[in-house]
């Protein structure tokens, strides 16, 4: 386990999910850990329960992301750890998409994002430290699922913004990564249903489907000290699931 002890860590959608294990994973490696999320009951019971601070923050709203970030940067000091994490994935298929649909998942998934992302790097940029993590996904940029073409184009998109971001601050002490994960045991996984679940578990060759702890501990690898050396990349966190070329290729 990364010592990141003294760090102070900041993640978007952590009070469930995937950002609760990130949020989780961070804390027992001892960063101070602010849990920001648009469900303030659910976020500040995590914020308890890991020992961390809640703010309540909606990340669509730049003006209280800028507030967010300042106050962490007031109350801890300083700012080393972004988490970009807080997203959505309603499904809807070409046939039936609205402007609206695409509207609404390209401000939460991505504008949000730079909004997000843009204010810690000032935060993190005077220190000449910083390490960002934003959550992508295998969906969109690697593979493809009916129903999520907005959200596969919103999960690709982080990535493009993620490589020059990564040059923009390479020679200042900041590395931006991702990771992508594949299914991974949310509530906003099991809102798709039991016979997703079970589709899904079928075709990943471990058969089993990722926890929200397994994305925390690539998370905090990435947001090591010892992660210095790498910018600009991803980690597949997936149970091998884009590695089968056939059905026969799973055991
Ligand atoms: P979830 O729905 O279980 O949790 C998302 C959290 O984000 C909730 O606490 C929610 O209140 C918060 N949130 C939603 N909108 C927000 C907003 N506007 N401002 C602030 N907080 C907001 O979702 P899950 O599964 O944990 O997903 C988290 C991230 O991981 C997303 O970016 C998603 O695209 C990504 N992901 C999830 C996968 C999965 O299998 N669960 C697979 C690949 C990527």
């Amino acid at each position: 386990m990364f010592d990141l002890s003294g760090q102070a860590a900041l993640v978007t959608g952590g009070a469930a999910g995937i950002g609760k294990g990130i949020a989780l994973v961070l804390a027992k490696a001892g960063a101070k850990v602010v849990v920001a999320d648009i469900n303030a009951e659910t976020g500040a019971a995590t914020a308890k329960e890991i020992g961390g601070v809640f703010k309540q923050l909606d990340v669509t709203d730049q003006a209280r992301v800028r507030a967010v970030v300042d106050e962490v940067v007031a109350e801890c000091g300083q700012l080393d750890i972004l988490a970009s994490n807080a997203g959505i994935f309603p499904q809807a298929t070409l046939e039936e998409m609205t402007e609206a649909d695409w509207d609404h998942m390209q401000a939460v998934n991505v504008k949000s994002m730079f909004f997000v992302v843009q204010a810690a790097l000032k935060a993190m940029a005077p220190r000449g430290y910083g390490r960002v993590v934003i959550t992508s996904s295998i969906t969109g940029p690697i593979t493809g699922f009916p129903g999520w073409s907005h959200y596969g184009a919103s999960k690709a998109a982080q990535l493009g913004f993620m490589r020059s971001a990564a040059l923009e601050y390479a020679n200042r002490g900041i590395t931006v990564n991702a990771v992508q994960p594949g299914n991974i045991l949310t509530e906003g996984l099991k809102a798709q249903g039991e016979a997703y679940l079970d589709q899904q578990r079928a075709i990943i060759p471990t058969h089993t489907l990722g926890t929200p702890e397994d994305i925390g501990h690539a998370v905090a690898f990435l947001a090591s000290r010892e992660a210095k050396f790498i910018t600009g990349q991803t980690i597949v966190v997936d149970g091998g699931q884009i590695l089968p070329e056939s059905p026969e290729a799973l055991l």
